[in-house]
């Protein structure tokens, strides 16, 4: 069956699209939950896997082995460090890195997975065109494609900020994108990871990150809706 995932780390990244499935089925697989239903009269299977690249790999290796899904997509919000991006602006992921793999005292440059075929993962261009497309058509705000970088670090420093985008060359960072993306590559399956911008990563993310949070889950359900659609 052709099924799409949808993956949010946070209730608040995938409620909308809970709300919205028909048909629902919940199961429970290692402290995750996982919905099965229809949007649009389309299958897909809803989970918040928590925040963290552990949490993130791990259902998206059960949405692929268990639930069978043919593609990934991952929504929530992030911090910009790209100094062109605004809050409430989207970046659909061109490919994803995790910024926090660092053996640079072996010699490896930072980012790099040793001994490991890749370690920058490319999302599916279908998919990534397509959330494009639907971004622009459903938002109101800028939408952009770019490197997103993950880590399992909340980001509120200025300087850090600022390095991740001229050393790794991220538009954003969060801490999922790119442990799906590792684990969508290694099983050769379809993802496009979309991220809202709810802070600009320098350490202001507390006073606006709850609104933003909630400004970029209604895009992202716009636009998962849109994507889901169009497929
Ligand atoms: N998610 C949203 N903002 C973030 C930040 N500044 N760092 C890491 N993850 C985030």
């Amino acid at each position: 069956m052709n099924r799409m995932g949808i993956i949010g780390a946070m209730i608040e990244e995938i409620e909308l699209l809970e709300q919205s499935l028909a048909e629902k089925k919940t199961t429970e697989k290692a402290g995750t939950t996982f919905l099965e239903g229809t949007l649009h009269g389309l299958p897909v299977v809803v989970t918040k896997c928590g925040v963290g690249k552990v949490n993130a790999a791990m259902s998206t290796q059960i949405l692929i082995d268990t639930f069978e899904v043919s593609a990934i997509l991952f929504t929530g919000v992030a911090g910009a460090v790209d100094p062109r991006l605004g809050i409430g602006d989207i970046v659909i992921s061109e490919d994803c890195m995790q910024h926090d793999m660092d053996v640079t005292a072996l010699g490896f440059e930072r980012g790099v997975i040793p001994f490991q075929e890749e370690s920058v993962f490319k999302a599916d261009r279908q998919l990534a065109d397509l959330a494009y497309e639907k971004g622009k058509a459903v938002c109101q705000s800028p939408v952009w494609r770019g490197r997103i970088l993950s880590g399992d670090q909340f980001i509120a420093d200025k300087e850090q900020g600022r390095q991740l985008h001229a050393q790794l060359g991220g538009m954003c960072t969060e801490m999922e994108g790119a442990a799906v993306a590792q684990v969508c590559s290694l099983n050769k399956r379809p993802f496009v990871i979309i991220r809202s911008m709810s802070d600009r990563a320098d350490g202001s993310a507390h006073e606006n990150f709850a609104e933003f949070t909630k400004l970029a889950s209604r895009h992202s359900f716009e636009m998962s809706a849109a994507i889901v659609q169009a497929l």
